[in-house]
């Protein structure tokens, strides 16, 4: 179906300058929602001066570029320059780079294949967790994003990379990566700064993005010395195998592009939207009490497994209204390939197009009570949104979350490990607004004191 044809051709409306700038300063996740709002999610034109990419909000519209007309929205163009520069070739690019790349990794994600990593990521998550009992008993609160963090990095090293790497070594990642997604933040709200000009954050970047490398190349050199492992899945030996070329040599930069692709997706986007979750908690104890009750009922105080996962009915309702309102997927910039229409406005191209979730998620129309945390509209009769395409924490179309079956399980582990242990009180509750980098986090720190959960003995 050609949208191009369907509808007479209109202005879109435009965010002028003088406006769009300080509020893109200001709070540059926020606002771009309530520009997508004030146009009732019609195609906007915002205006930053030498760059004016469309911001594109309607489901309708999201599912054009997403999925319909997916070819002609590459993700090409300045605002995926920045991840570039760490990602390099493979999944995160378009064509036979992506193709290839997709091939080879979707097996490893498949809901099937992910319940077979389950056990191993229940472990690691309750070996991580148990570390923290030392602030239970000393009352020293947790800064949520580090220890998140370094729950999901610990979860996520066992899993895809079977041991491989070393807990110290996964330490020593975790910020590189944690800072490689912030520094960023400038470089994605003006994407048309030229590289030759350095802007806040690009120095920090460079030096993580290197440190990165530092730690990657070797880990590759060892794996090929080792040779496959028997047993789980592995990353590194599935990239090593299928990255071999025909003369039997091995493409490691591209093996080292994969790795740190799936690495930097893997992580980020599960801690922030962890990270988020006990601020909204804090916000909201009559949903913080039902999930205590829920996985005191489910879990009790056995450790918990991944059977428990599926029977934590409260908490998938909890998670649904999270990553709707918290989305950690901000962003899904595209660039069109050839001219087009959305909504009946005319897309040259080469022209930038903005779709985030963070604002379609937020719209009036199709989301009663939008800015409302609500876990109760996904339960029973509402568990559906108005429109298939009003709610896309993972993306769209053939570019979709790789990693989605993973979170499902990962997140839920999580939780319950530690709602089953603690109760989790913010120390400095706050208005919070959503940093932008390569996934939205909280820009203020979340402290937390954990308290330790009293149990009656006879039960
Ligand atoms: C809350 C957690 C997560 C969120 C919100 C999230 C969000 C997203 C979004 C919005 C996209 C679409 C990007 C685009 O269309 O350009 C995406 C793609 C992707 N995600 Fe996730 N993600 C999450 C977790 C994960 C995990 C755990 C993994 C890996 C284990 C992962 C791996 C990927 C990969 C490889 C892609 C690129 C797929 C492709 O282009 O073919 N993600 N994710």
């Amino acid at each position: 179906m050609s949208y191009a044809t369907e509808t007479s051709v209109i202005s879109p409306q435009v965010v002028p300058f003088y406006r769009a700038i300080p509020r893109l300063l200001k709070d540059p996740v926020a606002e771009l929602a309530r520009m997508g709002a004030e146009a009732a999610g019609q195609v906007v034109r915002v205006d930053l001066g030498p760059f004016r990419p469309y911001l594109v909000s309607h489901p309708d519209h999201v599912q054009q570029v997403l999925t319909a007309e997916w070819n002609n929205f590459a993700r090409e163009g300045m605002f995926w320059r920045p991840v570039r520069r760490l990602t390099g070739k493979g999944i995160l690019r378009e064509g036979a780079e992506w193709t290839d790349a997709r091939k080879i990794l979707q097996p490893l994600f498949t809901a099937k294949y992910t319940a077979t990593l389950a056990e191993d990521m229940a472990d690691a998550i309750a070996e991580r967790v148990l570390e923290l009992d030392v602030h239970a008993w000393t009352g020293q609160p947790i800064d949520a994003a580090d220890q998140m963090t370094a729950i999901v990095n610990q979860a996520i090293v066992k899993v895809l990379f079977g041991g491989r790497i070393s807990r110290d070594t996964a330490e020593r990642l975790a910020p590189e990566f944690a800072t490689c997604a912030t520094s960023i933040a400038f470089r994605l709200l003006f994407p048309f700064i030229p590289y030759s000009i350095r802007v806040p954050g690009d120095r920090a970047y460079m030096r993580a993005t290197n440190n990165i490398d530092e730690i990657v190349y070797p880990l590759i050199e060892q794996a090929r010395r080792e040779g496959a492992r028997s047993g789980k899945a592995d990353l590194i030996a599935v990239l090593l195998t299928a990255r071999e070329q025909q003369d039997g040599r091995v493409d490691l930069e591209q093996v080292r592009d994969d790795l740190v692709s799936m690495y930097a997706t893997a992580t980020e986007t599960t801690a922030m939207s962890l990270t988020w979750l006990w601020a909204v908690l804090n916000d909201h104890p009559d949903v913080s009490a039902r999930l205590h009750e829920e996985i005191d009922h489910v879990v009790g105080q056995d450790p918990v497994r991944p059977e428990h996962v599926p029977r934590l009915s409260y908490l998938h309702t909890v998670l649904q209204e999270l990553l709707r309102l918290y989305p950690a997927g901000w962003l899904i910039p595209r660039q069109a390939v050839a001219d087009t229409e959305i909504g009946g406005v005319r897309i040259k191209a080469g022209s930038q197009v903005l779709i985030s979730p963070y604002t379609t998620h937020r719209l009036p129309e199709f989301w009663d009570r939008p800015l409302e945390f609500d876990p109760g509209r996904w339960a029973g009769d509402g568990a559906t949104p108005r429109h298939r395409y009003a709610f896309f924490p993972f993306g769209a179309g053939p570019h979709s979350c790789l990693g989605q079956n993973l979170f499902r399980i990962e997140a839920p582990l999580v939780i319950a490990n530690l709602l089953s242990k603690y109760r989790l009180v913010q120390t400095n509750p706050q208005p919070l607004t959503a940093l932008p980098g390569a996934s939205a986090r909280p820009k203020q720190q979340i402290m937390l004191r954990l308290v330790p959960i009293e149990r009656n003995p006879q039960t």
